[in-house]
């Protein structure tokens, strides 16, 4: 790890508060700074001037009431670190970082940061396993957060089960390999497409489809976490682009077949996760049209493909995505797509099922190489689907860049 790496570790009131010190010294004799940040009930349980000591700088517990010599505290260790570890997190913390809730100088530097976020719970099973919890925990994967599950064993509540902080080994294990991640793609420019297109027939009507956009958005988040630069071009959607992300907005397939075009020279890696519309109408009337003068009947002229097109020009260094929608024959279709089109890789994307690919929080995909290599994920979040997708990426380019 290069000097200097700073990690934040934050420390909630656990009882195996006090494995907190092996975390934090785990991450030193990696090389890594830690500063530590306590909650006020964690500091009841064990003197901040222990993690003081051992961190070489003052444990935070709770700056307000502090002299903070006018600096913001929060953002500027937020900006400084590369990683944000929370261990022990209690069900209370889990709760207050997946809503947003900023009562307190943990839960507002969760706000603050936008280095990788690593959690490691412990609490009693029950409290664990209890739907909001789990859900709570969900909410967090889908944003980006991993955790370090806790382990089954004996508790402080003299109860067996599932909760017990997980080997401090692990979670410093975990954590550097967030650290490296976090700059595996730094340097490198990541072009993503996503959402749907919009053919006009005039003014107000137009042609789409049910992409909602979520894949290409956690697409580039994604990537923006693993220090790529990162540009999106993106038809209409209801979504907040990424921090960082630096958005192109289009309507047509022929705006983002011209965006993609101008781009794609500079890119190192492209990812084509737009539902480019197949068809368009021969032209767009500059006036609405009237009902009466319909027939019943709309011509529809092809579109071009900007995947096939970029296939055809591409730089053999870069690593080329793309998707395939298919309702049956899932890999079948999607391999045949992949040497058509002549792509690195290509997801399969099953956009049948209820739940999962379109217009869903959630997907299950088959990342598919051209050796015809396949990766079966579950069905996760899309963010998640998105970092197995790179994890893909990153081997590719790896290989061809070696
Ligand atoms: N694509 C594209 N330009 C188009 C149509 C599709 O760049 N005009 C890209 C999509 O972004 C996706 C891939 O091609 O990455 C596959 O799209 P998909 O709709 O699954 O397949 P098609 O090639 O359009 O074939 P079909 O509709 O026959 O399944």
């Amino acid at each position: 790890m290069t000097m200097g790496t700073t990690v934040a570790l934050g420390v909630s009131s656990s009882i195996s508060v006090y494995k907190a010190c092996e975390v934090l010294r785990g991450f030193q004799k990696n090389g890594l700074e830690v500063r530590v940040l306590m909650t006020l009930n964690a500091s009841r349980m064990i003197a901040p001037l222990l993690f003081s000591a051992l961190a070489r700088s003052k444990a935070i517990v709770d700056p307000i009431q502090e002299e903070s010599g006018g600096s913001i505290a929060h953002i500027e260790l937020a900006r400084e670190i590369s990683l944000f570890c929370v261990a022990p997190a209690t069900a209370n913390v889990i709760a207050k970082f997946a809503k947003g809730v900023a009562d307190d100088f943990l839960s507002t530097f969760y706000l603050a940061v936008d280095s990788p976020v690593l959690i490691a719970p412990a609490m009693n099973e029950a409290m664990f396993l209890h739907p909001r919890t789990q859900a709570n925990i969900r909410a967090l994967k889908a944003a980006g957060v991993e955790f370090v599950e806790p382990e089954k064993g004996y508790l402080a509540c003299r109860e067996e089960g599932w909760g017990r902080l997980a080997a401090p080994e692990r979670i410093v294990e975990e954590g550097l390999r967030l650290v490296r991640r976090s700059r595996s793609l730094a340097g490198k420019r990541v072009l993503v497409t996503a959402g749907p297109t919009r053919e006009y027939l005039d003014p107000v009507r137009f042609l789409s489809n049910r992409s909602s956009g979520k894949m290409g958005y956690a697409l580039a988040a994604e990537a923006l976490s693993r220090g790529a630069e990162v540009t999106l071009v993106s038809g209409p959607t209801a979504l907040l682009p990424p921090f960082r992300a630096k958005l192109v907005p289009v309507e047509t397939g022929g705006e983002m077949g011209a965006e993609v075009a101008a781009r794609a020279p500079e890119a190192d890696v492209i990812i084509m996760a737009a539902a480019v519309s197949d068809f368009r109408f021969p032209e767009t009337a500059g006036r609405k049209l009237k009902k009466n003068e319909f027939d019943g009947r709309i011509a529809l002229v092809p579109t071009p493909d900007i995947l096939e097109g970029l296939g055809r020009s591409r730089r053999k260094e870069a690593v080329l995505v793309g998707f395939a929608a298919e309702t049956d024959r899932l890999e079948e279709n999607a391999l045949r797509k992949l040497r058509e089109k002549n792509l690195d890789i290509v997801v399969a994307n099953d956009v049948k099922t209820e739940g999962i690919g379109f217009d869903a929080d959630e997907n299950q995909v088959v990342i598919i190489d051209r050796n015809g290599r396949a990766v079966r994920t579950e069905r996760l979040s899309k963010r998640e689907i998105g970092r197995l997708i790179l994890d893909e990426v990153e081997g590719v380019f790896g290989r061809k860049n070696r």
